[in-house]
């Protein structure tokens, strides 16, 4: 997606013929990684907030066991999703009218539209994913499961895009130098979650700092 350095900035120095990315670049591309993710961000505090009510697995057990548990409700689905896939489309719609570089796009409207639906969907599936296999665990709603906890979401909202949208992740978290983006995810997410989830506690709008 990016090999002569036109898509993005053009610091980079060729030697035998292959760009070799300045910093800039690659920081550009590690912004450009979170960036485009925050339709798979959001998602999570939007449950906090607007979450409650019929739990997913509707009080259901499975071997003695709560399936999902109280924690993952229908109103935090759903709302979670809208806020995501709106969130999503501003940036979609942003980066349109502003004409931006490839590295800030999801593609046309749209794959835009398709994409950060899909990210936000697959951000929660994984939350609940998580759920279930920390109810397999026998550990109770809230209880902290360090790195589940904080990569559940990222695995599903990266996993479902992938596998909807091969290419768009091929050329923006894995290709050549791209995959800086995808280790700013990895690094930077559980930080971030851990921020929101800090803020979230403080303001007494979540249970647990995590
Ligand atoms: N939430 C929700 N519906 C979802 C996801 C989250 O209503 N699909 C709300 C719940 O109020 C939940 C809060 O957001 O308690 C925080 O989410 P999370 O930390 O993922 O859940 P936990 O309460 O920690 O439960 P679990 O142990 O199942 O992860
Ligand atoms: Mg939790």
């Amino acid at each position: 997606m990016f090999p002569n350095g036109e898509e993005f900035g053009r610091s980079g120095k060729v030697i035998y013929g292959v760009r070799n990315p300045a910093i800039m670049d690659l920081l550009l591309i590690a912004v450009s990684g979170i960036y485009l993710f925050l339709p798979a961000l959001l998602p999570n505090s939007a449950a906090v907030l607007l979450g409650g009510g019929t739990p997913v697995d509707f009080g259901r057990t499975w071997r003695g066991k709560r399936i999902l548990g109280d924690g993952k409700t229908w109103r935090g689905l759903f709302g979670g999703v809208a806020a995501g896939t709106a969130l999503g489309m501003a940036m979609v719609l942003a980066t349109d009218a502003l004409d931006s570089p490839d590295i800030w796009r999801y593609g046309d409207l749209a794959q835009g539209a398709g994409l950060v639906f899909v990210m936000a969907l697959g951000a929660l599936l994984g939350d609940m994913a998580g759920a279930f296999i920390k109810r397999r665990l026998g550990m109770e709603r809230g209880q902290k499961a360090p790195v589940l906890d904080q990569y559940d979401f990222v695995v599903g909202g990266l996993g479902l895009t992938a596998l909807l949208y091969p290419s768009w992740v091929a050329s923006h978290y894995i290709d050549g130098e791209s995959i800086v983006a995808l280790l700013a995810l990895l690094v930077f997410v559980p930080l971030l979650h851990r921020l929101v989830n800090i803020i979230g506690f403080k303001l007494g709008k979540k249970k647990e700092p995590w």
